[in-house]
């Protein structure tokens, strides 16, 4: 029986101020991607080797569920996980409900896949998953002819099998990959051709990846069309690091006086690395080499050196590119000189937590002066104190302070970090080899 991913015990952060990072590491597998692999190589046809998958508790979720609907999964051992698929139609009812824990990415991607079986399933999640927005998929997946039964658009959510979905065609009313990839994944199932469109760039591993295994799909600008009735081949898979997990060393790195770190095989797919562009303006020292493709994704070496910021006025265009890392993104602007403004990012707001409020929250506590707007921030750039502050669970926002520590006046403490084993399991380990002075406490 597998643990519930619900019931979670307390982990703190012990943070000693000053520091700096040096050292060549690499960091997990991309979580993204992870997801996307377990997903698309179950409903395969053949066996797909992955290397580099995400060893965290968001991408073991996503393979434990597909276990559940009776697919052979061997590993994960070292990154390697051999999917033995089961055809686009093979997969069965599972025994009981599924439950994806943390990861809204699994949950919103599996509806859109399970919307088009034939049986039922119930889809449940921790207490932050239980906050987040569902209606978001539900509402399309429903014009689609699926029927999904939930307590005002929240989870758990019933997915009534059976049900024959046709095509739609479908403006998507936020920039979201995870929607996206949902209705993607439902159009495999859907009689019809399937057109979304996004109101701007997010990622596109869905789209590279049902490429590469063979599923037809057409890109055209900002519009993404699929056809259901084909079929995805087996492939290998090999998973670049998550430049979201690189982002706590490139920000680390940058405001630390003497850094020098480099990162090594990291996914750089241009709908990724806002992180890159916006620090790149704010001054940072950043290089990129050894660029290469694997599975169809771009990857390369990223080397950062500590360098002096300015606050500038954050793109708006980089916003869905730079989604996850603005936690990060945060602590840099808190260490620049002058102001930093952020716009244009709601999304922020239904993440793991409210990370415009928590983040926010958590630098004034630090004694910076941060101010909160209703779709993102104004950070006034200035000395960053001691204090103890609460992560809300967002293993994003851990670890953002942790690295903030470099730079701090005093000691950090921050609360609730256990969901950082969702995203990035040895985040203290490798943070501890570069030179961040943390420490991992049982509460
Ligand atoms: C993801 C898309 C983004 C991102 C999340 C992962 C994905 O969410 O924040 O961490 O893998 O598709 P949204 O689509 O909600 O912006």
């Amino acid at each position: 029986m597998d643990k519930s991913l619900s019931a979670k015990e307390e982990i703190k952060y012990i943070v000693q101020p000053g520091g700096k990072l040096i050292g060549t590491i690499r960091v997990p597998g991309d979580k993204s991607i992870s997801h996307r692999a377990i997903m698309l190589s179950a409903i395969a046809d053949g066996v797909t080797e992955i290397t580099g998958f995400l060893e965290g508790e968001d991408a073991l979720a996503t393979l434990s569920a597909f276990r559940k609907m009776g697919v052979m999964i061997e590993g994960p051992k070292n990154g390697r996980v051999t999917v033995h698929g089961v055809g686009m139609h093979g997969l069965s009812l599972p025994e009981d409900t599924l439950d994806l824990g943390n990861s809204g990415t699994s949950i919103r991607l599996l509806c859109g896949l399970l919307a088009g079986q034939k049986f039922n399933t119930i889809l449940k999640g921790d207490d932050s998953l239980a906050k987040r927005p569902m209606g978001r998929v539900i509402d399309p997946l429903t014009e689609m002819g699926a029927v999904i039964g939930s307590d005002e658009g929240k989870v758990p959510l019933h997915l009534e099998g059976g049900k024959v979905l046709s095509a739609i065609t479908y403006e998507l009313p936020m920039a979201s990959a995870q929607v996206k990839s949902c209705l993607l994944l439902a159009g495999m199932y859907a009689k019809g051709k399937t057109t979304i469109t996004e109101p701007a760039p997010t990622r596109d591993h869905s789209e590279k990846m049902l490429a590469g295994m063979g599923y037809p799909i057409e890109v055209d600008g900002n519009k993404v069309i699929i056809e259901g009735g084909g079929k995805l081949s087996a492939t290998g898979i090999d998973i670049p690091s998550d430049i979201s997990s690189a982002t706590f060393f490139i920000v680390g790195a940058t405001i630390a006086k003497g850094s020098d770190v480099t990162l090594k095989h990291v996914g750089i797919n241009p709908t990724r690395t806002g992180v890159i562009n916006i620090l790149l303006q704010m001054g940072a020292d950043i290089t990129i080499s050894n660029e290469r493709e694997t599975g169809g994704e771009p990857v390369a070496d990223i080397r950062v050196r500590y360098a002096v910021l300015k606050g500038i006025d954050i793109p708006v265009g980089q916003v869905p590119l730079a989604i996850d890392e603005f936690p990060a993104i945060f602590i840099a602007a808190a260490c620049a000189e002058g102001v930093t403004v952020l716009t244009g990012a709601e999304e922020l707001r239904v993440k793991e937590s409210d990370r415009i409020k928590a983040m926010a929250d958590g630098l004034k506590l630090l004694g910076i002066d941060a101010s909160a707007t209703h779709d993102g921030m104004i950070i006034y750039g200035g000395l960053i104190g001691s204090g103890e502050v609460d992560s809300l669970g967002d293993h994003r926002i851990a670890m953002s302070f942790a690295i903030a520590g470099l730079q701090a006046g005093g000691t950090i403490v921050i609360r609730n970090c256990i969901n950082v084993k969702t995203s990035f399991p040895n985040f203290v380990e490798l943070a501890t080899h570069v030179g961040l002075a943390i420490e991992e406490h049982d509460d």
